[in-house]
């Protein structure tokens, strides 16, 4: 049989044409890639770094709250349940949004005790004394948590006030079962724990290491929110809580008066905004945090570079992003403080001209070194440590909620018969010119400690609209690499086309200026990424998990998609 007949030629074109018909059926029908989308909920969304936590919240939003009611009782079930970081001992900041457009920042930040002074933590020939700006009584700012969560209910909310305290009172008082997590960051502490402390103290435990599955219960705790949940600001600032505390001090040889409690007022600010590209507002927290400024800062950089086309985490998206975050927090190192004390140049920094001159000298072939200030030596960056929540309720209001006690569990110091940690928070000013804190930032006049200022922050809950309507409502812990964490996973979802929760899990990296070089995450660059950041002379240090963002969507079809950072921390996103 000739193979070549015209028969046989007539059917080879037949089966050729089935199979390219086929191939191109074949394509079509191939389903595109599923998406990884996080929680879905039509009336309201809590996503918080702990499933309790989050479920108080939803409950308040399920049974009538709004998104502020929602905050405050998620707020207070974090002091339970999250000691590493949820607090009444210290103090944060929120950014809020409600259904009509209408935004607002409230400032609950820590402030130093009036007793403060410039040189409280440096020895006689003006050097730095170990550990005392992070542990110990000395290390305690005035707390703003308490007055933060009042002032968010007198303003915002509708449910009554004991009725958000009263879920958190219930879990300290029946206990709560210890994550992993929780488990492993109490062992790991627990020779902290013993020296700052006077008197041995619930979390420790000595007949064995806790274990995941243990109970735990904290009745003290409960009694100083019972006193919240009673007498609001005065259950706290005054009376037998604010006694405690003063005790404490007293036997600590801290600074913290009862005046200094009777005085402490949370602000409501102007947020910061910024648009982005025409068609984003991004709405964030003004000084004394300077993560608004700098986040603005860096979204008004990105405006002029195809990021998009690059693509995420290619060598040149991650070298521009990193010159610019050069830039960034050198400005923040110079011109960022406490508003009420020094004249921070908020205007000149988001002018979008300043900032186009200030990155002009970005080069594609090589970084720019950061050279400008001897680098300063950090030993070891002890915690990372805050928390942040977001929440969103029916009605479209929202509010972005980032808090913090500084280190892990604070100066480590539990207030005696109170059962809280108080804060760290002193070790945020700059306490030495020059001198980095315990995130390596570097800081001068602009935040050095003064009688009753507030320290400078990184934190950056954030509010992102779309076509003039909500669409984003991020933040997270990080110390330092809050800013470029937040301004990452609004990257990832504006630029990179992610879904909230792909644009979460994504792996981070982090530049501040000082020290020069780009941290990252295990994955977050390709071999070839590596070699050619390298090549531009960037140096690569990679650590663990940087920041825990905690973050909702609003989808194109109005419902949220709540994202937990569920890989880095246990945290949940509930909704319905
Ligand atoms: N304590 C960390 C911050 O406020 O940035």
């Amino acid at each position: 049989m000739n193979p070549f007949s015209a028969m046989n030629l007539f059917r080879i074109q037949l089966a050729a044409l089935w199979l390219v018909l086929g191939l191109i059926l074949a394509c079509q029908k191939q389903p595109t890639p599923k998406r990884l989308e996080g929680t879905i909920g039509s009336n309201g969304m809590v996503v918080s770094t702990h499933p309790i936590a989050s479920d108080i919240g939803l409950s308040i939003l399920k049974k009538g709250g709004n998104a502020a009611d929602a905050a405050v009782a998620t707020f207070f079930a974090l002091a339970v349940v999250f000691p590493e970081a949820g607090n009444i001992g210290g103090g944060g900041f929120a950014v809020y949004r409600t259904k009509n457009g209408e935004i607002g920042a409230l400032d609950f930040r820590e402030k130093a005790p009036a007793a403060a002074h410039r040189d409280m933590y440096l020895d006689a020939n003006g050097e730095p004394i170990q550990h005392l700006s992070t542990r110990g009584h000395l290390a305690a700012g005035v707390p703003g948590a308490v007055a933060g969560m009042v002032a968010l209910h007198q303003k915002l909310g509708s449910l009554p006030w004991k009725e958000l305290v009263q879920p958190a009172i219930d879990v300290a008082r029946n206990g709560h079962v210890l994550t992993a997590i929780a488990a492993a960051n109490l062992n790991r502490m627990k020779a902290e724990f013993q020296a700052a402390n006077r008197y041995p103290i619930h979390l420790v435990r000595n007949d064995r290491p806790w274990q995941a599955g243990d109970t735990i219960y904290h009745p003290e705790l409960a009694q100083s929110l019972e006193r919240i949940r009673d007498y609001g600001n005065d259950g706290f600032y005054k009376g037998k809580t604010a006694d405690l505390i003063v005790a404490e001090m007293q036997a600590g040889k801290g600074l913290i008066t009862h005046e200094d409690l009777a005085n402490y007022r949370a602000v409501w600010r102007q947020p910061v905004i910024s648009s982005y590209k025409g068609k984003y507002r991004i709405i964030s927290m003004p000084p004394p945090s300077s993560g608004g400024v700098a986040l603005l800062q860096l979204m008004q950089g990105s405006e002029n570079y195809p990021l998009a086309k690059w693509g995420h985490n290619t060598a040149k998206t991650v070298h521009v992003m990193t010159e610019l975050e050069r830039r960034v927090y050198a400005d923040r190192a110079t011109h960022l403080g406490d508003p009420d004390f020094y004249q921070v140049p908020v205007k000149m920094l988001l002018n979008p001209q300043y900032n186009r001159s200030r990155n002009a000298n970005i080069r594609m072939d090589k970084k720019t070194p950061s050279t400008e200030i001897k680098e300063g030596s950090v030993d070891r960056i002890e915690s990372l440590e805050t928390t942040h929540f977001s929440v969103a309720d029916k009605e479209g209001n929202a509010i972005a909620l980032t808090t913090t006690v500084n280190g892990y569990y604070g100066c480590k110091v539990m207030v005696q018969g109170a059962g809280f940690f108080l804060n760290n928070e002193m070790d945020d000013f700059s306490i030495k010119p020059g001198v980095p804190n315990q995130f390596g930032l570097i800081g001068g006049e602009a935040n050095a400690i003064a009688p009753h200022k507030r320290m400078l922050s990184s934190m950056t809950p954030t509010i992102v609209e779309k076509d003039g309507k909500l669409y984003l409502v991020v933040g997270t812990p990080g110390g330092s690499t809050i800013i470029t964490g937040v301004y990452q996973v609004i990257l990832n979802v504006i630029e990179h086309g992610m879904t909230m929760q792909e644009a979460v899990n994504a792996k981070r990296f982090h530049h501040q200026w000082l020290p020069d070089h780009i941290l990252f995450e295990k994955g977050a660059f390709s071999d070839d990424t590596k070699k050619q950041l390298e090549a531009k002379g960037h140096v690569l240090v990679e650590v663990g998990a940087l920041c825990k963002v905690d973050a909702i969507r609003v989808r194109p079809d109005g419902k949220y998609e709540g994202a937990a950072d569920y890989t880095r921390s246990d945290g949940k996103a509930a909704g319905y």
